[in-house]
């Protein structure tokens, strides 16, 4: 390249620019092959089938079957009482309140012929599943209709 080449300007800052050369190799690849993997991906997103909405949707029911199986295992308690285990059960909600034999506490004795609302199944499942005015806890909630009579014969044999 002599000095009077057109494409030089050597009155300039001496930075020279050189038009007629092409970019290298790797500049080709990387240019076209970018090209060409945007039409792919563009091609594949469009016609997968896959929708953000779709998804959402999908990990919403995922997401739901895992925080609410309330309902159904609530229908396998009353189905299966079989299971009920009401000694269990007195020690994890009532022994804090009646004592671990029901000997009273926080709450009057249970294990005693003296009940102030009555010493029967009704009473006694009235008592667990509404709750009492003088701070006995409703546990209509947490305890089902088969657990809250499992109970009520397990005080009477106390
Ligand atoms: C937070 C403390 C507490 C817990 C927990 C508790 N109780 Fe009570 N319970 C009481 C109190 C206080 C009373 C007295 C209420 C009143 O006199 O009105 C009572 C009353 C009762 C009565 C009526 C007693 C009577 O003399 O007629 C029964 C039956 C009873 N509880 C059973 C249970 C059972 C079964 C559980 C567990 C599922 C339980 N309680 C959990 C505090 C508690």
């Amino acid at each position: 390249m002599s000095s009077n080449d057109p494409h030089h300007d050597e009155h300039a800052d001496g930075i020279i620019e050189d038009r007629e050369q092409r970019p290298p190799v790797y500049f080709y690849i990387l240019f076209f092959g970018l090209i060409i993997w945007a039409v792919i991906f563009m091609a594949y997103y469009l016609f997968s089938g896959w929708s953000s909405d779709a998804e959402f949707q999908q990990k919403m029911t995922e997401h739901k079957t895992q925080v609410e199986p309330t309902a159904p295992a609530a229908a396998a308690t009353t189905t299966a009482p079989v299971s009920i285990d009401a000694a269990t059960l007195f020690a994890d909600n009532c022994a804090v309140c009646h004592g671990s034999h029901g000997e009273g506490g926080i709450g009057p004795a249970l294990n005693g012929a003296d009940y102030i609302y009555g010493k029967d199944v009704a009473a006694i499942k009235a008592s667990i599943t509404a709750g009492r005015p003088n701070g006995m806890p409703n546990f209509g909630n947490q305890l089902s209709a088969a657990e809250a009579a499992a109970l009520a014969e397990y005080l009477l044999k106390l």
